[in-house]
């Protein structure tokens, strides 16, 4: 059965992604569902009535849940069209001061938990099957304050750039999607709401918009697609720019 595994399902960018991904993937009869809160999961299948949705609540800072996972592909033998690595979270706070727990965090829910499921699931895609990462716009720069989250969304862009050329012969597309700012419990959080300067003047990206855009850009094969003029104008200054100088300017 052609199905879409979307991470992150329970809230914020990844709700829309579900609410969505019928739009622009039709023939997908089957969503797997991945992120801790059950409710907000069954909520979102219940409101799927014509797809067949598995909710799967699992903690993927825990390398168990990779395990469920693997075993669920084993057993079901899905034809992955869709790969949706969205689950993610980012901590303001300067390196020394903030909670050990709360950087190791982001690597491995940004990081680990994205290589794992990515290398999961690749064997159970076909030619056309579809890998959709959620970068930011973190990763054009380092940002003090948030270094550890920017560097983590650097390896996103980095391993979805990497695994697009991998994947080329085998017909399969990889995306990262490059969102600024978006009103979700992101922002709550990570501390952000109050404590940031730079997020308080940046312009926002509306989450239903960035979906509906990062599901069509990974319809058409694109590898990197940046929401809104501003950004995609900053993704060119941060790469003319020397990294040392940007930096400067890049504070969260
Ligand atoms: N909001 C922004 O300003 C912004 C900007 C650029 C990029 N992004 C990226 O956009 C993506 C989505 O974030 P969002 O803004 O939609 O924030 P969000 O509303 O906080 O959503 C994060 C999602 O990840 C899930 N998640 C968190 N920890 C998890 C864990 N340990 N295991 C499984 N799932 C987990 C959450 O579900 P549970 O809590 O139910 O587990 C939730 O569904 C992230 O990758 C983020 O880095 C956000």
């Amino acid at each position: 059965m052609k199905t879409a595994i979307i991470t992150g399902a329970s809230s914020g960018l990844g709700r829309e992604f579900v609410r969505q991904v019928g739009d622009v993937f039709p023939e997908i009869e089957q969503y797997w569902l991945i992120a801790r809160r059950a409710d907000r999961l069954e909520e979102l299948a219940a409101a799927l009535p014509d797809k067949t949705v598995a909710c799967l609540p699992l903690d993927l800072c825990d390398t168990m849940s990779f395990m469920a996972i693997q075993q669920k592909l084993a057993e079901e033998q899905p034809e992955v069209a869709l790969l949706v690595n969205n689950a993610g979270c980012g901590y303001l706070g300067n390196i020394g001061e903030m909670e050990t727990a709360a950087q190791t965090r982001m690597i491995d829910l940004n990081l680990r938990a994205l290589t794992a499921i990515t290398n999961m699931t690749v064997p159970y895609m076909v030619s056309g099957s579809r890998i959709l990462n959620v970068s930011s716009i973190a990763s054009f720069c380092p940002n003090p304050r948030m270094t550890v989250y920017s560097a983590s969304k650097a390896y996103v862009s980095a391993f979805t750039i990497g695994a697009a050329e991998e994947l080329r012969e085998k017909g399969i597309t990889v995306t990262a999607v490059c969102p600024g700012p978006m009103r979700t419990e992101f922002l709550d959080l990570g501390n952000i709401i109050g404590n940031s300067k730079m997020f308080e003047t940046l312009p926002y990206c509306d989450q239903v918009q960035v979906a509906g855009g990062a599901l069509r850009a990974a319809r058409a094969g694109r590898t990197i697609y940046t929401p809104r003029l501003f950004y995609k104008f900053y993704r060119v200054l941060a790469k003319l720019t020397p990294v040392k100088l940007m930096v400067k300017f890049a504070k969260t």
